[in-house]
């Protein structure tokens, strides 16, 4: 909509309606005005799936790998694609702004939601968002960039105060949102981090370059919560806060507009801009442009089989292991508890329901039908991490259907609500009672296996656990974290233990206080005895010895990858590392596939013939595993963020320090391969690198000889397949500069461009690099500015080879076009101050 169009509006609209529609109505909604015809908007997460408006396990979602695993696809139309499913997934769950994609970059290993960003390399993510972006946006919903900016640590991150130079800043946190904003997305997301002192809800840097510089013409929404004071927000371009219906805003800003502290015209811009958004979505004046689904609903579950191949990293395959021949295999060993309990998406506000998941057990099988047998073993004893309840074990017990029974009480303890649920960690009850005064969650458990079981609840507050008639919990458990998901979705748990006789039937009622301000999500969770580790791993290894081949599924937890903190270490849970060695003791012929959304420690990774990393593959996990392993498909993915073999290698690892809440990015714009190449250390696996089914040679790469600053050019580099079977290649190109006279990362990704060859065919992949490829943030220009002279351009499969150079001369912007200036050089339009 224009703002000829929206201006009438806002003249409709008293001071008092204007400022109401600038903080949520709910949770997820905000406030309808019917004097402009306005309805309500409905935002919900996250990167990996649309949750909808409930958080609910019985409303399921498809689930996509996880953004890490997306970014490792380097495919832009895949992404698109993607994207566009995830539009008709928000359609069905009437949502209209999806909280995705999360644009912060890997800068450390230990990122907690590191496995909801897409990679250390600015290029890479700014690609992969901007394509996301379309996607979802062609299906009429709105995508929102976030987390506008530097929330790239989780602990502590309501608090902490990211400091960086300027020029670190502009080169490599904020241009992944700058490729968003040129992708058109239609909202940011301000985050919860400071940056430089200042609370990014109130950040200069929102007006500029965010708006000004960069032209963004939608709203800035808070994170939730993230809107924690009046004037300095209200008088910053932050625009709506969310949630609602309680904020600062909602209780202070019509005061402080009409005693003269905040300008009407700073009101009228946050408004227009919201107003902007529901026309785009259509949710203003009469309903938008009709919407078609772009992924029809019989193809979603093939494209995200096929997103799973195509983020898979293959990267090891001594003497082509991979892919296994199904007609010459008689039996498989699959092991490792992660082959069934597999993880397809990380914690925290992304997570979402499946509505079925595919296990690598599950995938393995249905390839091998017919054909081979399978075995299956763990390989390590049950995990003593209790777990929500789930379906196998536990019954409602007033219905006696698999699950549970929740029950909403009022302060005499009577029944005001009860509904069953699938799951023993309820985040929400379906409906909100203002009478309610605890909530209670209650079920008929029957132990498989006799002994010390440990029962955990999650919650605050007065929280009390009965297991078979015995209180083993009752207390009041204040809160220690003002982290929304730990508050809101994720609460801690505290264990007791029980011992139970196995078969025999026990009553287990965990129940809550709804204390104010403590949330209402409660969990009750189980682990069973613990079991003989000796054994466990004893069975695994006889049953890979008997094999023709073995496939251990090893990888992370949900404690350790999710949102709200920092992983303290990369090493697998307990007992894996040992798990994989002995494994491929036993039989050479051991496919390791690791399921984690991030960088974990491979302290064995030399020993093992083969490494396939799978990330968070979403609901087609093992339908997609099989493809890759039995060469259904090629592994299409190419790591977005370089894997060392251990944590005291990783040459950036530093998080938020306690109790100074400062986090220095003292290692400036040298992040990711660059600061590998800095450092001299040498990773188990550097950034763009993963194997195909194929093999490639690179023969030429030519590039124009002389470049006027700013303007975009291209670069041809000739790849032959010379293995034996079709494939894809990504060809990346990336640029260095011997004597520079500013502070340049060692390396720095410009372009890439994947191409497809036949055995033995020759083809050119033309790799477009941007006029801002050769640039720097000038600090004393507070500006993009190209160094004269020459820059060495590279190109090969990965940061860490190279084989192909070329040289390039950059020549002044002001250079009459024509002079020096090669082939397929042209403006790149005429956003990029470029100066000399
Ligand atoms: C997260 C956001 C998310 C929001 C709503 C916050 O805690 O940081 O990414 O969109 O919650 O769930």
């Amino acid at each position: 909509m224009t703002d000829e169009e929206i201006d009438p509006l806002l003249e409709k609209l008293d001071a008092a309606q204007k400022v109401r529609l600038l903080t949520g109505a709910s949770t997820w909604r905000t406030h309808a005005e019917p004097a402009v015809a306005l309805r309500p908007l409905t935002l919900s997460d996250g990167p990996a799936g649309v949750r909808g408006e409930t958080w609910d396990e019985r409303q399921t979602s498809l689930v996509l790998p996880s953004p890490t695993a997306l970014a490792a696809s380097w495919d832009e139309r895949l992404l698109t694609d993607l994207g566009a499913l995830l539009a008709a997934e928000a359609r069905r769950k009437g949502v209209d702004v999806l909280l995705a994609p999360t644009l912060n970059l890997h800068r450390s290993p230990l990122g907690g939601r590191h496995f909801e960003c897409f990679s250390e390399d600015p290029l890479l993510t700014g690609r992969t968002g901007a394509a996301l972006i379309k996607g979802i946006q062609s299906g009429g919903v709105a995508a929102t960039a976030k987390h506008f900016v530097a929330n790239d640590a989780e602990t502590d991150r309501l608090n902490v105060d990211v400091r960086m130079d300027e020029q670190t800043l502009h080169e490599l946190y904020l241009a992944p949102f700058e490729a968003a904003v040129e992708a058109g997305v239609w909202a940011v997301m301000s985050a919860y981090n400071k940056v430089g002192g200042v609370t990014m809800s109130a950040s200069p840097l929102l007006a500029d370059p965010l708006k000004e510089e960069w032209g963004f013409e939608g709203p800035v929404v808070s994170d939730w919560g993230g809107l924690r004071t009046l004037l300095d927000t209200a008088r910053s371009a932050q625009d709506l806060a969310m949630p609602g219906p309680d904020s600062p805003w909602a209780a202070g800003l019509l005061a402080a507009l009409e005693q003269g502290l905040v300008s009407p015209g700073a009101v009228d811009d946050k408004v227009r801009r919201l107003l902007r958004l529901a026309g785009q979505v259509g949710a203003l004046g009469a309903p938008g442009p009709v919407w078609r689904p772009v992924v029809a609903p019989g193809a979603q579950r093939a494209l995200l089989r096929r997103a799973v191949t195509a983020g898979s990293v293959l990267l090891r395959n001594e003497g082509g292991l991979l892919p296994l021949d199904r007609a010459g295999l008689r039996s498989v060993a699959v092991i490792g508890p992660h082959a069934t309990a597999v993880r397809i998406q990380g914690g925290g506000s992304a997570e979402v329901f499946p509505d079925a998941v595919v296990t690598p057990l599950a995938g393995i099988e249905a390839a091998l039908e017919g054909a081979a047998t399978v075995t299956y073993h763990p390989g390590l004893p049950p995990s003593d991490r209790p777990l929500p309840l789930a379906l196998d074990h536990s019954r409602d017990p007033r219905t006696g259907e698999p699950g549970v029974l929740v029950r909403l009480l009022d302060a005499d303890g009577e029944e005001l609500h009860a509904e069953h649920r699938l799951s023993g960690r309820i985040v929400e009850p379906s409906v909100v009672l203002a009478d309610a005064a605890a909530v209670e969650i209650r079920a008929l458990f029957r132990p498989a296996d006799g002994g010390v079981w440990t029962w955990a609840m999650g919650g605050w507050g007065s929280l009390s656990l009965t297991v078979d008639g015995r209180e083993l919990l009752s207390g009041t458990f204040p809160l220690d974290s003002d982290d929304p998901t730990r508050v809101h979705v994720a609460p801690p748990l505290r264990s007791v233990r029980a011992e139970l006789a196995a078969g025999e039937e026990v009553e287990v009622v965990a129940r809550r206080s709804l204390d104010p301000g403590t949330g209402v999500a409660t969990v009750l969770a189980a682990a069973p005895p613990a079991g003989d580790a000796a054994s466990a791993l004893a069975r695994a290894v006889a049953a890979a010895r008997a094999a023709d081949v073995a496939v251990v599924v090893v990888g992370t937890t949900e404690e350790s990858e999710s949102e709200g903190h920092d992983r303290e270490s990369l090493a697998l849970p307990e007992g894996q590392d040992a798990l994989v060695r002995a494994v491929a003791r036993a039989n050479p012929r051991t496919v390791v596939v690791v399921n984690a959304g991030g960088p974990v420690a491979l302290p064995w990774h030399t020993r093992v013939p083969a490494l396939l990393l799978t990330w968070f593959p979403g609901q087609e996990a093992g339908d997609g595993l099989a493809d890759v392993l039995f060469g259904r498909a090629e592994p299409g993915g190419r790591l977005p963020t370089t894997w060392g073999a251990a944590q005291d290698d990783v040459p950036v690892l530093g998080t938020t320090p306690a109790p100074d809440v400062r986090l220095h990015y003292e290692e400036g714009p040298h992040i990711g391969y660059a600061a590998w190449l800095r450092s001299g250390a040498s990773p188990a696996y550097w950034f763009g690198h993963g194997l195909g089914y194929t093999d490639w040679e690179y023969g030429t790469l030519t590039a124009p000889d002389t470049v006027r600053a700013g303007d975009a050019f291209d670069v041809r580099v000739r790849v032959r397949n010379t293995g034996r079977r079709r494939g894809r290649e990504v060809v990346q190109v990336y640029v260095t500069r011997s004597g520079s006279a500013v502070e340049r990362p060692a390396l720095r990704l410009i372009g890439y461009a994947a191409v497809e060859a036949d055995p033995g065919e020759s083809v050119v992949a033309v790799v477009r690099v941007s006029g801002r490829a050769l640039a720097h943030w000038s600090v004393a220009r507070h500006g993009w500015d190209t160094e004269a002279g020459g820059f060495t351009l590279l190109s090969g499969r990965s940061a860490g080879d190279l084989p192909l150079t070329a040289s390039l001369t950059a020549v002044p912007a002001h250079t009459p076009a024509g002079t020096g200036s090669g082939n397929g050089s042209d403006r790149d339009g005429e956003r990029s101050p470029l100066m000399l």
